[in-house]
């Protein structure tokens, strides 16, 4: 049983981040040679300069593993004390086994529950969601939270309206039971889906409404109405982060830091202008890594880390939007496990 706060039920935190790029680098001058498409083309529609594919042999799981072992490292967690794995991902490994066991056996998470969710692009949140749920009802004390993805198996090379936007990568975080001391968590979620749209942006095959094996082979590929989707978005980011700002009754101005998913930089610098945020208090990495879907927030917040953009305590605004459609906010404080003191580590 878990230890509640002052009498209050355990609270959920953001206890860490670490993200996963593959090596190979795709920029836009190698896609100009591919499709009708210019890098001026790209770059003043998307903002997306490269994108990393992953080799060959790489597989969704073993992005996540990269990204799972980096997590552990940095937060000093043992494997064996994970609860849970859950892989958010739009491109696992297999129709089954889920993507989820076989990062868990890898990493030595043994008495981890290990579970996939697919909410594309919304991934993440969903997942930070159910995360957070698990370890507030008392099931989990530490959930390692992984988006996945290697979606480049699924663009259309010839189609130029979707091939330049969609990159690999994976990217994870820690969702832990606070401890007593610790300022506020997971302070709420707006999580939502519009099924009507759902013919926006889809892999028409593969599934059991067109097996892939009866398959033409475009329709294994992502296809997608950028125009629907593009006004989607903007009004979904805006939206969802309203509604859950104001039930949180937190004003825009008390953000430190806004992170939302890497689709495009004209969705995104719409949508936080029209939120009010500066831009100097929001995070975009849209140029080097381009769509990573489920792994794109995890991937900005720890670069965003890395680059001394987010710190210990600081209030942050996650958003993310997809295929479905669906979409998701949350709300944290970012509250990584504070280093030892010099007096606690002992003697030097
Ligand atoms: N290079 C050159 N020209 C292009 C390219 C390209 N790569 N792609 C499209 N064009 C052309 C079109 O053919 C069109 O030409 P036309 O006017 O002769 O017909 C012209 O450019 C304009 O096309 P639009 O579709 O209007 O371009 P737009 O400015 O809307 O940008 C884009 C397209 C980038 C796809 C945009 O609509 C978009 O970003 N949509 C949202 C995508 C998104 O956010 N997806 C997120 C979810 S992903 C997930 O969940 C897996």
């Amino acid at each position: 049983m878990l230890v509640a706060r002052n009498g209050t039920p355990v609270r959920a935190r953001l206890a860490g981040v670490e993200g996963y790029v593959p090596e190979r680098v795709l920029t836009n001058a190698e896609l100009e040679r591919i499709v009708d498409t210019t890098d001026e083309w790209i770059v003043s529609r998307t903002g997306i300069r490269e994108r990393h594919v992953a080799a060959d042999d790489q597989a969704t799981s073993d992005l996540a593993v990269e990204a799972a072992r980096r997590l552990l490292e940095r937060t000093g967690t043992d494997a064996a004390d994970l609860d849970a794995v859950l892989v958010a991902t739009t491109t696992p490994d297999h129709v089954f086994p889920p993507t989820a066991p076989l990062v868990a056996g890898r990493i030595g998470a043994r008495s981890a529950a290990a579970v996939d969710l697919n909410a594309a692009c919304s991934g993440f949140i969903y997942g930070l969601a159910q995360s957070t749920a698990l370890v507030e009802c008392g099931m989990a004390r530490n959930v390692l939270l992984i988006g996945s993805e290697v979606l480049t198996r699924y663009v259309d090379w010839t189609d130029r309206t979707t091939c330049v936007l969609f990159g690999d990568g994976a990217g994870a975080a820690l969702v832990s039971a606070a401890p007593p001391d610790a300022v506020d968590g997971f302070l709420g979620f707006d999580l939502g889906a519009d099924g009507d749209l759902a013919d926006q942006l889809t892999v028409p095959a593969g599934g059991t409404r067109a097996p892939a094996h009866t398959a033409a082979p475009e329709d294994l590929c992502i296809r997608m109405n950028g125009r629907e989707v593009y006004k989607f978005a903007t009004r979904i980011i805006e939206e969802s982060a309203r509604r859950l700002l104001e039930r949180l009754e937190i004003g825009v101005d008390e953000i430190d830091l806004m992170v939302a998913h890497q689709a495009n930089i004209r969705i995104l610098e719409y949508a936080t202008e029209r939120l009010g945020i500066p831009e100097d208090r929001v995070f975009n990495n849209i140029d080097r890594v381009g769509n990573t879907s489920s792994a794109s927030i995890p991937i900005a917040l720890a670069e965003a880390r890395d680059r001394g953009r987010l710190r210990p305590g600081d209030l942050v605004l996650m958003v993310g939007f997809g295929a479905g459609l669906t979409w998701g906010a949350a709300v944290a404080r970012y509250e990584p496990p504070a280093a030892p003191t010099p007096d606690a580590a002992g003697p030097a």
